[in-house]
């Protein structure tokens, strides 16, 4: 089996049946829920918060893989872990006490993740890998689905994965944004073992939901 994880993003999905396109992904062989909760404020777009998440809960027993692009951040932890996240993803700059929100995630829990955009450097969450669960690298500017790949981000995925492997530290590598079917080969090479996926998922030959996760994971 392979050890590359598929987290679906359901920004891409039929937002008119959740529920179905949840369950969906489940029995096509997705390993995680990628829910992308969007504020119009950090990111310049507005999604989903926790009654909907809420909802969504009992149509897959996958873990939720939360990844929250709002600010101030730190409030709101709680409602998202309560609606059912499993994995709760912030980035550094939404937070005035990164330590205190690691902590009330890890309290209340939860898997927790940090994501850095493009243009966050490592050094800004360095002194927290060994407290996480998991980086999150974006891949675009976070906002939309459907976005071009960022070249860069490959060379960053490896300086990540060096750390990792140079301080023995376990934290997951996931990668979020223009996931297609030859960039992903790139990203598993440079130490990615999550990759998320909205476009290539839901849209590629013909919304084959099954065989997309199938070839995403192939290296
Ligand atoms: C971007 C989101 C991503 C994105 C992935 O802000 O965090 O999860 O929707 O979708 P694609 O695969 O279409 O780039
Ligand atoms: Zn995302």
């Amino acid at each position: 089996m392979s050890s590359i994880k598929i987290a679906p993003s359901i920004l891409s999905a039929d937002f008119g049946q959740l529920g179905s396109e949840i369950n969906k992904l489940e029995k096509a062989g997705a390993d995680m829920i990628h829910v992308d909760v969007m504020d119009g404020h950090f990111v310049p777009n507005l999604t989903i918060g926790p009654p909907v998440i809420k909802a969504l809960r009992s149509y897959s027993t996958l873990p939720f893989d939360v990844h929250l692009m709002i600010t101030p951040v730190h409030k709101y932890i709680e409602d998202y872990a309560r609606a059912g996240a499993d994995i709760i993803t912030i980035h550094p700059e939404t937070t005035n006490n990164l330590e205190s929100s690691i902590n009330l995630i890890k309290k209340l829990n939860k898997k927790i993740g940090l994501s850095l955009n493009p243009d966050t450097p490592i050094d800004a969450i360095k002194k927290n890998l060994s407290s996480i669960d998991l980086v999150l690298i974006m891949s675009v500017y976070p906002g939309f689905g459907g976005q071009k790949f960022i070249p860069e981000v490959v060379n960053k995925i490896k300086e990540l994965n060096n750390i990792k492997k140079k301080q023995n530290i376990k934290f997951d590598i996931e990668v979020d944004g223009g996931i297609n079917f030859d960039n992903s080969k790139l990203v598993i090479a440079a130490g990615a073992n999550i990759l998320v996926s909205g476009t290539t998922i839901f849209k590629e030959n013909n919304g084959d939901i099954k065989k997309n996760i199938d070839s995403l994971k192939l290296i």
